[in-house]
């Protein structure tokens, strides 16, 4: 039975705009010319013309094209240099190194200054300051100390860019543009408490239903005045949470819009407008779908920091990106082998650099940009990695860079227009994220690392796999959906995935799905709430495990559910073995077909052996075709499109390992054919394969 909301919400589009609902991962027709950002592979650097003497520019943009550079991004930290004092603004060297990167033939991408406004801003109008979590109003002299809600800062915002984009828009060598820069903190002075109040009116409409939804009879917290709702407390009511989460999200919204129609005014269509999302992919301060629907492009920052590459969970975070849009993204920052930030700010191993390049392109990047260039004399960042020294002359990564920039050069061709195409998907929500987040009843309890275990098998089985938004992607494509622990449920959400089964689709639902509604209450309905109907079966109790418990031929640990099957159809795949008394015997893995379809249940977190059984039957019995085998350490991602498909093997491992391919391919990166290839440590091999039906 899906369950009826009890009221009616005003003001839904606030949280997330209009969504579109396009095919999964459309791609345009082989004619259709291809969007500037797809159109190539491309590298390059962040640059900061303006911390150096234009006499140097030249010998820096010799150095980019010599390393195979084909782009720069330029100008997200420079305000004071556009606009030395109020009203008194310089383009002219902004524009100059624009059409010096195009003698170079490396293309542009604008940063907008937002991010560092100017010590003459912040002392004139310190109204524009961020206040922090602990009240504090911040200071000149970090970065990111204004309020994203401040009015004023918009409209100093929306002045900067406005005329920047004037003095760029006949520059034909830009080809996009980057609003900020890895937005982070939101802010709780008076103004933002102001939204807080307008968003909650526009939502509810009435203080009666704000009460209802948050069940606020619950320690006397009910309101009689919209002045007395919380805003900055972090003990709040988990209705409360939830929704300054939607709040801080359509904040981010607006503060980037301000800016994206501000620019596209001026520019036109033509280049696209991004936001560098920054480099913790899974971070989750607001909902990064929301904020992309605005966007015409994801872009994130892929760094390691402290140690080196983890395949799965990197590779899952491209996938996490790619899902963002649901197309081929940007990898706007990395490491040039080391950060400045990091416990440990290690460098990576030789070859790990260009292995971490090529992982991004076998994910859906289609661009992998270095930061940064050079380091500035001063600041924050001198001890960070860069590709050239202060002395302007190439680092011992230089060479890395360039090998990989002719790499790029050869493989381009073949590559552009391609994306990983997968038919299965994993489901992530950032409302379920919070929600399992802000009662985590188990401190153990990971969201990453239970949507990874799933991953993993999976990754290990397809060269590519999906994640996407649990509540608007389109499901139709894909042959096995799992949603590793989609705690927030809502009646739609709950109708997709029903109809996905009914129309013979696969769905596996982890442990604690199905138990929150969009308020973060709970469902008096057991879990998995507006799913158990479907599936037959219902949670009967939860626990937070303090010690492992069997499961089938393995066991389970952290948390795991008593099932019950409801329906006569509904099979138990899995049971507890002798567990925490509660648990033994009892149903750990539930699952009914429905036509075609299926609805498996899995009540516990579980080994990887027992994970591996399950996601192998799981396959097997949605009809999803494997890829071919790759020894250990070794990762197998596609990319697909144009009539080409294409194969890229990456060994993560310390030791050569050699590739049995299932058919001659041709080598992309070396010519000829193989039928085998030897990768060594950090080895990549990129690979043509036939189309199927096609010579
Ligand atoms: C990013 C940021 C860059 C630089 C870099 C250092 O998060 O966007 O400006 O600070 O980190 O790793």
């Amino acid at each position: 039975m899906i369950r009826k909301l009890s009221i009616a919400i005003a003001g839904v589009a606030l949280i997330a705009g209009a969504v579109p609902v396009a095919p999964s991962f459309a791609k345009p027709p082989a004619a259709a010319p291809l969007p500037v950002a797809q159109e190539r592979l491309w590298l390059g650097s962040a640059w900061y013309p303006e911390q150096w003497p234009e006499s140097a520019w030249p010998e820096d943009l010799r150095l980019m094209k010599g390393a195979g550079a084909n782009v720069v991004r330029i100008g997200e930290y420079g305000w004071s240099r556009m606009e030395p004092s109020e009203g008194q603004y310089d383009f002219g060297w902004l524009v100059r190194a624009v059409r010096l990167a195009a003698k170079y033939d490396i293309k542009v991408v604008v940063g907008t200054p937002t991010d560092t406004p100017p010590a003459w801003l912040t002392e004139k109008y310190p109204d524009t300051l961020q206040v922090d979590g602990s009240g504090k109003r911040l200071g000149h002299g970090g970065r990111r100390q204004f309020s994203i809600s401040s009015q004023r800062y918009r409209v100093l915002a929306r002045d900067i860019v406005t005329r920047m984009a004037q003095a760029l828009k006949d520059e034909p060598n830009v080809i996009g543009w980057q609003v900020g820069n890895e937005p982070t903190d939101e802010s709780y002075d008076p103004e933002a408490r102001a939204a807080w109040v307008a968003w909650l009116k526009a939502r509810y409409g009435t203080l009666d239903a704000l009460n209802e939804a948050w069940t606020t009879a619950y320690w006397s917290q009910t309101y009689s005045a919209w002045d007395q709702v919380p805003f900055n407390t972090d003990k709040g009511n988990p209705g409360w949470m939830l929704e300054l989460k939607r709040f801080i999200t359509a904040q981010w919204g607006e503060f980037h819009r301000n800016q994206r129609d501000a620019i596209r005014a001026v520019v036109g269509p033509k280049p696209f407008i991004t936001v560098n999302l920054g480099g913790l992919g899974w971070a989750d301060r607001f909902d990064r779908y929301a904020i992309n629907r605005d966007l015409d492009l994801a872009s994130w920052d892929d760094y390691v920091g402290t140690g080196h590459l983890k395949p799965y969970r990197n590779g899952a975070t491209h996938d996490l990106v790619r899902g963002w849009k649901r197309r081929n993204f940007w990898v706007m920052e990395t490491q040039p082998g080391f950060v400045n930030w990091a416990p440990v700010s290690n460098i990576l191993y030789p070859g790990e650099t260009r292995a971490m390049a090529w992982q991004a392109i076998g994910h859906g990047a289609d661009a992998v940009l270095y930061w940064q260039w050079r380091n500035a004399l001063n600041g924050q960042e001198t001890m960070h990695g860069s590709v050239v020294g202060p002395d302007g002359k190439p680092l011992p990564i230089y060479p890395e860079i360039q090998a990989l920039g002719r790499e790029f050069a050869k493989a381009s061709p073949m590559l552009a227009g391609t994306s990983p195409v997968s038919s299965v998907a994993l489901l992530q929500d950032y409302p379920s994220r919070w929600a399992i987040d802000f009662q985590l009843h188990h401190r153990d309890y990971d969201q990453i690392e239970v949507l990874l275990d799933y991953y993993r098998p999976l990754k290990d089985a397809l060269g590519a796999v999906d994640i996407v938004e649990a509540a608007n992607a389109p499901l139709d494509g894909y042959k096995l959906v799992v949603a590793p622990s989609l705690n927030v449920i809502t009646d739609a959400m709950a109708k997709r995935l029903a109809d996905y089964v009914q129309r013979g689709g696969h769905l596996i639902l982890g442990p604690r799905s199905g138990m929150k509604d969009a308020f973060n209450r709970l469902d008096p309905q057991r879990q998995p709430g507006p799913l158990a109907e479907l599936l037959g079966g219902r949670v009967e109790q939860f626990y937070a495990l303090d010690e492992k418990v069997a499961v089938g031929d393995g066991s389970a640990s952290i948390w795991a559910e008593q099932l019950t099957p409801t329906s006569p159809d509904t099979r138990i795949l899995l049971s507890y073995g002798k567990a925490n008394g509660w648990l033994d015997g009892k149903a750990a893995v539930i699952t009914r077909n429905v036509g075609k379809g299926s609805i498996t249940y899995v009540g516990a977190l579980v080994d990887d052996h027992v994970m591996d059984e399950l996601i192998g039957a799981a396959v097997r019995d949605a009809g999803v075709t494997r890829d071919f085998a790759v020894p250990a350490d070794v990762e197998l991602m596609t990319r697909q499109g144009q009539g080409r498909s294409i194969v890229i093997l990456i060994n993560h491992g310390s030791e050569s390992r050699t590739v049995a391919l299932p058919e001659t391919m041709g080598d992309v990166l070396a010519g000829g054919q193989m039928r085998s290839v030897t990768l060594p440590a950090q080895g990549v091999a990129v690979l043509s394969r036939s189309v199927r039906g096609k010579p």
